[in-house]
């Protein structure tokens, strides 16, 4: 149920070229959320199933998600004679002046696509389009209906993370990618993670861990690890990436075709070895569960 498709978004932090290495972790389940969905690649990428709740506090994020959800049609009407070009992505940041949610998703998403990185933290948001790495505004129509047919009955909400862990519906399943807890995160979105929304992020879970199952992804610090002695299982794992499928290099310090590792705590309150026998004897990742 669900095709499996691409985030309709460009994201600082996305995590699709973990998705592989993610979805191996995810154990059964009937209801998915994700409380940090950002441009939510892994919801994208995984199976849908019967309940899906994605929510991120950026409010313009959400409005473009429920407006390609309810109102595709529109939306690729506003954008299908747009170009991809400087003059535009200028217009959009700085003239265009939204007077509805529909306004909102066309500069949110014309903004995200031709950025750098998709990064829409205004004074970060430059022009960082490319013909042969980014996706073409001819094929952004077909991304919409594809992205508008996963959105189907997905709820779709802005709120602080701790009220949707709270009141998320026994036994779910989280996907839970916060900001990392040392980096410059302040840069990408537009609401910034302090040291005291860690804390609060660990208690929240702490307190409904008995009742919801969760993989949180972090970088690998030594805080983070000590914040979560208390979790089953604590793997470190690494991936290979290359820069060429979505981020513009001019701005950037990466080189194009490079390839680079990310590495990551994967925290997880299940028996996630168990569920997926074959996850121990791949040779690919290295698993370390502490
Ligand atoms: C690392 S990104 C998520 C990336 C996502 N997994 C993807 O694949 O694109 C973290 C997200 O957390 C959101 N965020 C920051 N503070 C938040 C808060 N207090 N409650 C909910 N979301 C928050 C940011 O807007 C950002 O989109």
């Amino acid at each position: 149920m669900g095709q499996e498709i691409n985030s309709p978004f460009r994201y600082a932090g996305g995590k699709f070229y973990a998705r592989k290495l993610i979805i191996e972790h995810i154990p059964d389940h009937s209801y998915y959320i994700e409380p940090f969905a950002g441009g939510a690649s892994i919801f994208f990428a995984k199976n849908k199933v019967e309940k899906n709740w994605l929510n991120d506090i950026d409010e313009e994020l959400i409005n473009c998600l429920i407006i390609i959800r309810d109102y595709p049609k529109e939306l690729i009407n506003r954008l299908k004679n747009e170009k991809a070009t400087k003059e535009r992505h200028n217009y959009y940041k700085n003239i265009f002046k939204p007077e509805n949610k529909l306004d909102r998703a066309v500069r949110w998403f014309y903004l995200n696509r031709t950025s750098y990185s998709g990064i829409m933290n205004i004074q970060n948001c430059y022009w960082g389009y490319g013909d042969k790495y980014s996706m073409r505004p001819e094929n952004w129509p077909r991304n919409i209906i594809r992205t508008s047919a996963k959105l189907q009955d997905v709820k779709l909400t802005s709120l602080g993370f701790e009220k949707v862990i709270d009141e998320a519906e026994d036994k779910a399943f989280l996907f839970i990618d916060p900001p990392y807890f040392n980096a410059d995160q302040d840069k990408f979105y537009t609401h910034s993670f302090k040291e005291d929304d860690h804390h609060r992020l660990c208690n929240v879970l702490k307190r409904n861990s008995d009742r919801l199952k969760f993989l949180l992804t972090y970088d690998n610090s030594p805080e983070i690890r000590d914040l979560y002695k208390w979790v089953s299982e604590l793997h470190e794992k690494e991936w290979n990436y290359t820069l060429n499928r979505t981020d513009d290099q001019k701005n950037g310090t990466k080189r194009k075709g490079v390839r680079y590792k990310g590495r990551e705590l994967f925290i997880i309150n299940y028996d996630s070895i168990k569920q997926k026998p074959l996850f121990l004897f791949s040779t690919v990742n290295r698993s370390q569960s502490l």
